[in-house]
């Protein structure tokens, strides 16, 4: 297990208008107590991460953008810098999630420049990696993920802050979860090869695991080796029932 705090992170993906602001002003005034042993992220769609942010800080909950570009600025209509992200409240990126790797045809290659702009301002990516069904059928779930996680996290990470999330894609959205040993294996396998990339420091960064997690499973899936924490979909869009997940951890 990481030495580091564990993390419960909520991807609210496409979804959020300003008026939600309220519901996780709720849960942080829930969990400021709770929040020193977890860390408790946020990561809203990035028209709104400058009022959460703002509207919360110094309340214990940490905010991540969905995606950013490498560079710092220039003519690249439509998309964000990951300066202008940290600009804005972020503390966290989430990299390479299978939307992106999906609908923008975003490769491992993609994913790692991006962390490396990441790194440059400062933000600490959260990568997800994970396997497709035909893949998990075929008997490849380890080593499709190994082999993203490899080609995915550059070198630069070594010795600084950072979190591999494990979404098996037929996982999201779907109401299936893996079983307990299926995400002990797979957890523990990024696990071995975060520590051949990074030598002893590849112990510190959580294993994530995300895809389906609810108030009723999340006990479970904490339960399985090597999982330090959650990324969370659909759940994390009610403060109930995301409070509930950060208290099974
Ligand atoms: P769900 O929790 O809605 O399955 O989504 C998981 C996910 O993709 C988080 O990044």
């Amino acid at each position: 297990m990481s030495h580091v705090r564990p993390l419960i992170a909520g991807n609210w993906k496409m979804n959020g208008l300003s008026a939600d602001v309220d519901s996780i002003a709720d849960l942080a005034a829930r969990f400021e107590e709770r929040v020193p042993a977890t860390r408790v992220a946020i990561c809203p769609p990035a028209t709104l991460l400058m009022e959460m942010s703002r509207r919360l800080a110094g309340r214990g909950v940490e905010f991540g953008a969905q995606d950013c570009r490498m560079e710092s600025a220039g003519a690249f209509t439509g998309d964000l810098s990951p300066e202008m992200l940290a600009d804005a409240g972020a503390h966290l990126v989430i990299l390479g999630h299978s939307e992106r790797r999906a609908y923008h045809r975003e490769t491992d290659a993609d994913v790692a420049a991006k962390v490396g702009g990441a790194l440059r301002a400062g933000l600490e990516p959260i990568v997800c990696v994970g396997e497709d069904e035909s893949q998990r059928d075929a008997g490849r779930a380890v080593e499709v993920v190994t082999s993203q996680v490899r080609g995915s996290l550059p070198s630069a990470l070594g010795g600084k802050p950072f979190c591999v999330a494990y979404e098996p894609v037929w996982a999201i959205g779907s109401g299936r979860t893996p079983t307990v040993d299926q995400i002990s294996e797979v957890h523990r396998a990024i696990r071995r090869e975060l520590l051949e990339l990074f030598g002893e420091s590849g112990r510190q960064p959580p294993i994530l695991y995300g895809g389906s997690v609810k108030p009723q499973n999340a006990g479970e899936v904490f339960s399985a080796a090597e999982v330090g924490g959650a990324l969370v979909g659909g759940a994390s869009l009610l403060a109930r029932d995301f409070g509930a997940i950060i208290e099974a951890f």
